[in-house]
This record gives C-alpha cells, sequence and structure tokens, in this order.
C-alpha cells in the first residue's frame, strides 16, 4: 500500500523524507512526492515511477525546509502518473495532503465544493481543498481545527497528513482503519504509515487509533479526537530489526499478507454502491466501466480467463455470475484459451482476472477474445496495469502491494471481485431488485470481521502442520464452491512445500483418484456447510475406510458429523452466504501451507523456480 512519512523540525528534513520513503518501497509503489512547508508557500515535486525518479527531480529543484511530507503511491483511483501522485494541494496551494486509502465519499464531497477544478483523478485532492476552504472562513486560521472540521466529513479508510502554509511548523493527521504511527525524538515531530519509516530515528512511537487526530510539531505530539478531547494512542517501543519492521513484525511478507486480509477485504468491499443523484436507488458500481450497460444485459455468454491462483478465483466467479446473473460461464486457463477457436461474437463476455495485470497468457488470452469483438472486463489489483488499460470495464481489488510469490490477500479479494461481479451483472440484466443487492452487500460487509476469526486457527493449524510436514503427498476434496478452494490449497502446498498435493472434486473420488488412497495418506476435504455438505461427508467417509487421515474444514454449527468421520476439523465462523464461505474457508489451508513450508525450512517468500509475476509465455 501507500506509505507516509512526515517530518517537523529537521534543517535536513527532506533528506530524512527520503530516507524514509526508501525504507518503505516494500511496500510496492508506482509513483512519489514530496511538500515542504514554510510561511510563504508550499512546495511540491512528485514523479510517477520509483523513487530514483523523485530523487533526480529534486537534484533540478532541492527543497529545503525544516517541515514536510513524503509518500509513495500505490494507486487505487486514477492512474499511476505525476498528476496522480501524492502530495495534493488546494488551487492556490495553501494547503497539501497525502493520504493512504480510499475515500468512500469522495465525489459526494467534490460536488460540495461547487465548481471547483481538480488537478488529479485521485479520490485524496478533495481533502486538500476541504480545508483550504475551512481555513479561508477562519479569522484566525487554524489547521489543527480546519482538519478536525475536515475529518468528521469524510467516510473510508485513511491515515491522512496534512501541512499548510497557515502553520508551517505543524502537520496534522488522522486515522480510520489504515495505520499511522506518530513519534517525538529530540525536538523531532514524525509520523509514518509503518514503523520502517522511522527506524533510524526513534523505537519509541504511538500507533494512532481508529478516530484520533494528533497535531506534531518540534515541541511535541498532541493526540485527540474529532472533538478535540485529549485521547491516548497506543504507545509502544520498536525493538525488531529493519528486516523484521518491513514485515510488522511477521517472518514473512506471506504471513503479514495472509493476516492484512480482512483490511484487503474491507477495501475491496468500500465504495460500491452509488447513490443516483435523482433519489433512485442505490446501484452497485465497478470502477472504470467504459461497457454500457445495455451492451452488457445482452450478453448470453461469459469466459474467465486466468492463470494460477487466479483462476481458482475465476471458478468461484462462474458460481456467482450463473447463480445471481443467470448467464452460462466457462471458465479456462489463459494459456490455452488463446490456442483454440473458442465461439465468441459481441455478445460474449471475457473476464480476465489478474492480479499484477501483466501476465502474458492473461493478457494475450483477452486481446483474443477482443479481436473477435467481445467486451473485456478486467478484475485486477494494480491499477493502470497493461490488462487494466486495455479493458472496457475494470474492477480493482484493492489489496494492496502483494510481496510473497504465492498469492494470499489478493487471491481472497478476487473472491469478492467475482461476487461483486455477479451481483452487477444481475443488476444490469434486471435480475435482482435493488433492495436485495443491497442487502446482499450489506452482509458482505461481515467477512473482514470473519476472517478475523478465522485467523484465530493458527495455533490449530500449525499443530496440523507439525503433525503432517512429512506426509509426501496430500489430496484435497472439494465440491460447488469448496471445489477451488481444495485446488488452491494443492497449489498452495506444491508452491511453498514442494510436497505432492493434487486437488480433484469429491464425486471424481470413486472414477479413479481413490485408488491412491491407501492407510498414511492425508486427505483435506473442504466440508462448510450448504447443499452439498451431505455429500462431502459421504465421501470423508469413503477415504476413511481406506485408510486416509482426514483434516475436514467445516463450518459452526454444522460439524458434528465431520467430528464423528474425520481426525481432525478445523471450525469457520458462518459467512454470510455460502458463496462469500470460500473467502473464509481458504484461509486455514494458507496458514497450513505457510507452516508446512518454514517448518521444513523453505524460503517462502522466494519459492523455487516461481515469479510472482509471468511476463514471459
Ligand atoms: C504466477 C504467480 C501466481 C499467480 C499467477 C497469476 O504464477 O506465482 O501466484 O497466481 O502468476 O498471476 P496474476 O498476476 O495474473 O494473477
Amino acid at each position: 500500500m501507500c506509505g507516509i512519512i512526515g517530518v517537523t523540525g529537521r534543517s535536513d528534513a527532506v533528506e530524512c523524507i527520503l530516507g524514509g520513503l526508501k525504507r518503505l518501497e516494500y511496500r510496492g509503489y508506482d509513483s512519489a512526492g514530496v511538500v515542504t512547508a514554510d510561511a510563504n508557500d508550499l512546495d511540491v515535486v512528485k514523479r510517477a515511477g520509483k523513487l530514483e525518479n523523485l530523487v533526480r527531480a529534486l537534484d533540478d529543484n532541492p527543497l529545503a525546509s525544516q517541515v514536510g511530507i513524503g509518500h509513495t503511491r500505490w494507486a487505487t483511483h486514477g492512474e499511476p502518473n505525476d498528476r496522480n501522485a501524492h502530495p495534493h494541494t488546494d488551487p492556490s496551494g495553501r494547503v497539501a495532503v497525502v493520504h493512504n486509502g480510499i475515500l468512500e465519499n469522495y465525489q459526494e464531497l467534490k460536488a460540495s465544493l461547487g465548481d471547483v477544478r481538480f488537478a488529479s483523478d485521485t479520490d485524496s485532492e478533495v481533502a486538500a481543498h476541504l480545508a483550504a476552504r475551512e481555513l479561508e472562513r477562519m479569522d484566525e486560521p487554524d489547521l489543527l481545527l480546519a482538519v478536525r472540521r475536515v475529518v468528521a466529513q469524510l467516510r473510508g479508510a485513511y491515515s491522512i497528513c496534512f501541512v499548510a502554509v497557515d502553520d508551517p511548523d505543524t502537520i496534522v493527521v488522522a486515522k480510520h482503519e489504515a495505520p499511522l504511527i506518530v513519534a517525538h525524538a529530540d525536538g523531532v515531530g514524525y509520523c509514518a504509515s509503518d514503523v520502517a519509516a522511522l527506524i533510524d530515528h526513534t523505537r519509541d512511537v504511538a500507533a494512532l487509533l481508529d478516530g484520533q487526530i494528533a497535531r506534531i510539531t518540534p515541541d511535541g505530539v498532541d493526540v485527540m479526537d474529532v472533538d478535540g478531547t485529549p485521547v491516548e494512542p497506543h504507545r509502544f517501543h520498536v525493538d525488531w530489526d529493519l528486516d523484521a519492521a518491513e514485515k510488522q513484525g511477521y517472518d514473512h511478507f506471506m504471513l503479514k499478507e495472509i493476516h492484512e486480509q480482512p483490511q484487503a477485504v474491507a477495501d475491496t468491499l468500500l465504495d460500491r454502491l452509488n447513490a443516483p443523484p435523482d433519489g433512485g436507488p442505490a446501484r452497485l458500481h465497478l470502477d472504470e466501466m467504459r461497457i454500457d450497460e445495455h451492451e452488457l444485459a445482452r450478453i448470453d455468454k461469459v469466459f474467465i480467463l486466468a492463470c494460477g491462483t487466479s483462476l481458482h478465483a475465476g471458478m468461484i466467479g462462474k458460481l456467482a455470475i450463473e447463480h445471481w446473473a443467470g448467464i452460462p460461464v466457462d471458465v479456462e486457463v489463459a494459456s490455452e484459451f488463446r490456442y483454440r477457436d473458442p465461439i465468441v461474437d459481441p455478445h460474449t463476455l471475457v473476464i480476465a482476472i489478474s492480479q499484477s495485470g501483466e501476465t502474458i497468457d492473461t493478457i494475450a488470452a483477452a486481446s483474443h477474445g477482443r479481436d473477435q469483438r467481445a467486451p473485456v472486463i478486467a478484475l485486477c489489483n494494480v491499477v493502470g496495469s497493461t490488462l487494466a488499460r486495455e479493458a472496457d470495464g475494470v474492477l480493482y481489488t484493492h489489496a494492496g502491494p502483494e510481496i510473497a510469490v504465492a498469492s494470499t490477500k489478493a487471491f481472497t479479494t478476487q473472491i469478492v471481485g467475482c461476487l461483486l461481479i455477479g451481483l452487477y451483472l444481475a443488476q444490469v440484466r434486471g435480475r435482482m431488485y435493488a433492495s436485495e443487492t443491497e442487502d446482499i452487500l450489506t452482509r458482505l460487509q461481515q467477512i473482514p470481521a470473519a476472517i478475523e476469526q478465522t485467523l484465530l486457527l493458527d495455533g490449530e493449524v500449525r499443530e496440523l502442520a507439525e503433525r503432517y510436514q512429512d506426509t509426501n503427498y496430500t489430496m484435497f476434496i472439494g465440491r460447488h464452491a469448496g471445489l477451488p478452494i481444495a485446488m488452491e490449497g494443492a497449489l498452495k502446498l506444491k508452491e511453498i512445500s514442494y510436497l505432492h498435493a493434487e486437488a480433484f472434486p469429491a464425486g471424481e473420488m470413486k472414477h479413479g483418484p481413490i485408488a491412491l488412497i491407501e492407510p498414511g495418506s492425508l486427505v483435506v476435504a473442504l466440508a462448510p456447510a450448504g447443499h452439498v455438505f451431505g455429500k462431502m461427508v459421504s465421501n470423508i467417509q469413503e477415504v476413511r475406510a481406506r485408510g486416509a487421515s482426514v483434516l475436514a474444514i467445516g463450518t459452526d454449527g454444522s460439524t458434528a458429523d465431520l467430528k464423528e468421520h474425520a481426525h481432525h476439523v478445523l471450525t469457520l465462523p458462518e459467512p454470510p452466504n455460502e458463496l462469500a464461505g470460500s473467502v473464509l474457508s481458504v484461509i486455514p489451508l494458507q496458514l497450513f501451507s505457510y507452516h508446512i513450508a518454514t517448518l521444513r525450512g523453505e524460503d517462502v517468500d522466494q519459492p523455487r523456480n516461481l515469479a510472482k509475476t509471468v511476463t514471459v509465455e
């Protein structure tokens, strides 16, 4: 995700900021910028691309000030270019802002400003305009008060930092659902999106809690709530080394990313309903939809194309689209689709799923569809990636950068994205009342809390991993939404532990795979509550009777049968609906592979022979 560092009270503020941004590079970003403040003006320098581009621009145009804020941006709204890089200012250059997160109501807020020109396509810029408007209204301009008033209007997720010419020694920051650290040491005030940026300067820091606002000056840090009442942040001492700080205390990026899933899913669900100005029912929208709704309403066939983990998310997409929108869907490996003669015409919709948006097979398969005049929707995590640029419509999974090669948070957000596309197609085809769509979306908001609860299984999963770490062959079985999760579980285990693992539709076992079962085999059975639960219980009995050890994944309230037949049962919380349950059932499998791989001493984040983004065929 984006990175922030702010400094006040150092003559070398700009160098300190650049050092901090360097420390945040591991988070991934597509542009970087810095603002310095003094009583006369604000100076902003920002560049698309790597930090070197910003450093070169600062060499040509050096900034000197004791106060500044730097930012590395991971695009969510608007292409990754110079214009959309942070910081953003109001048109008069009085206030500058950097922001991590997504402002859910930015369009509403923009409209409230009337006829004002915006210099970027971002959601964040509006906060600078709003703060400047508040300052203008004051006889004695006060940045803290202005920010408190602005924050009271913001909806969504943010860690946000302001400087203004009115109060040039001061940085005012606010936090809601995106991390923000503040600190004060040796007459210098700091803020940052993560401790990695501050570790060279101080190890005594405070994490703001949701709803907290802080005024940072060279004299100290005051933390308050939106009404100005003093409150306590969470103070702590950092004793991690730098490597651990980048991973925020986790041993590996993969584990960190597994634990980021509640936030990633919440961000993907954020800002999805638009209330039309004429007061009609709220409508679900995708991020960049350039396909006419009438055209989509006439779609009579869908191809979902993807590779690897993204393909498994696509299999859930098929279930969602067929169930809600009533359109037949084929899911296909992108590298196969492009070399055959699929029956595609302008009434065929292609949905291409790719975390990176740069996987060559997926890009080529999507253009194979487009060549035959099929509209293309991309489900992507990287804004402005090739696939997103070339598609006719885009839905972004706001998972933030995924660094570990084995995909985790990108996968769960892709599933959520697939559910949103299913609902969207149902909406344009008039298959659902607006209130139904809204109701489903509201219930989907329960997923992040349910993921949090599922992550509590970690201790149990680790014990199982210790027990089965030397199992040479593991079979994963599932039905319906459990099948793609079984496939993803087997893929995760192969990718990072190098152990043999395969997945089968549970109903196919007796047509061949069951011959592989012998005493000592491990079978992981996806058996969450739902319409195929009873069938899964029968399949579990079949493999157990042939000597397999069975690990079943079930749902709270319906595990009695599982406990009778499986050797181990991991119990998931009840999901908002059967398809959304797949987001929960993959989590113990991610943790299982992770623990097996670490117990076996494998390089979890960079497994052998694999690349994060495969840009060759
Ligand atoms: C590589 C990665 C996988 C990923 C696949 C597709 O094989 O190792 O984790 O699922 O590419 O990547 P994409 O970026 O297109 O989702």
